[in-house]
């Protein structure tokens, strides 16, 4: 098989993007690279520094000055910011939110996506995100759009939340703030949220990790 595919992973947050590009980079002895963490660096630092998340002229310069790293292995993944270790820090509902604000950010996007096509250029790599296959890698080999019900990913979140002990209120509070966002990364000017033209729909939502990992498998063996 082709040991240098882009794998490009979009969708919205909470279809199981992380969980589902981690197995399967793993399975394949790929790289992956969650793009999200790079927008949640960015906004973690915006707030450390008290920059509003509408600057654009500061979290431009921002997003192209701060050394964002990530490291370590498939199962033990950390984000560097400046050298500092901040991946417990940015997966907080607080910096979701910011994340999402600062990435309709046109500045903060081209400085962002430079690096993500820098990093995956060779191939060999499973990248999730929201532009990946219609932006960073319009011509990714393969390319997943997955989605899941509204209710499939509050439900997925509010677990996660609870798992890393965020006290995130009732379901239904992390099921509009779940679609608020979703609304925002869709709806925003520069690179929505968007299924690629050539992206093929999986939808998660009534079934396992596993059996999502083997669809995409299944659809790699085929390219
Ligand atoms: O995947 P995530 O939930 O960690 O992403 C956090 C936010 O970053 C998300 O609400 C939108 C933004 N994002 C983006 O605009 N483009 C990407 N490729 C990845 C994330």
């Amino acid at each position: 098989m082709n040991r240098n595919l882009i794998i490009a992973i979009d969708g919205p947050a909470g279809a199981g993007k992380s969980t589902v590009a981690k197995e399967v980079a793993r399975r394949l002895g790929y790289l992956f690279i969650n793009t999200g963490a790079m927008y949640r660096a960015v906004a973690w630092q915006a707030l450390r520094l008290g920059i509003a998340l509408d600057d654009a002229e500061r979290l431009g310069q921002l997003a192209q000055t701060a050394r964002i790293e990530l490291t370590g292995t498939v199962d033990a993944m950390a984000v560097l910011l400046d050298g500092r270790d901040i991946t417990a820090e940015i997966v907080t509902p607080t910096v979701s939110e910011a994340a999402s604000q600062v990435s309709a950010i046109p500045a903060v996007r081209r400085a962002l996506v430079a690096q993500q096509q820098a990093l995956g250029r060779a191939g060999g790599v499973v990248m999730e995100g929201r532009d990946i296959g219609t932006q960073v890698f319009p011509h990714a080999e393969v390319k997943i759009y997955l989605d899941a019900t509204a209710e499939a990913r509050a439900q997925r979140r509010h677990t996660d939340d609870l798992a890393k002990g965020f006290n995130s209120g009732p379901l239904a509070v992390t099921q509009a703030e779940i679609e608020a966002r979703d609304q925002r990364d869709k709806t925003r000017a520069d690179s929505p949220l968007m299924q690629a033209a050539d992206a093929i729909y999986l939808d998660s939502s009534g079934l396992t990790i596993t059996e999502v990992v083997e669809r995409i498998l299944g659809i790699v063996a085929t390219v």
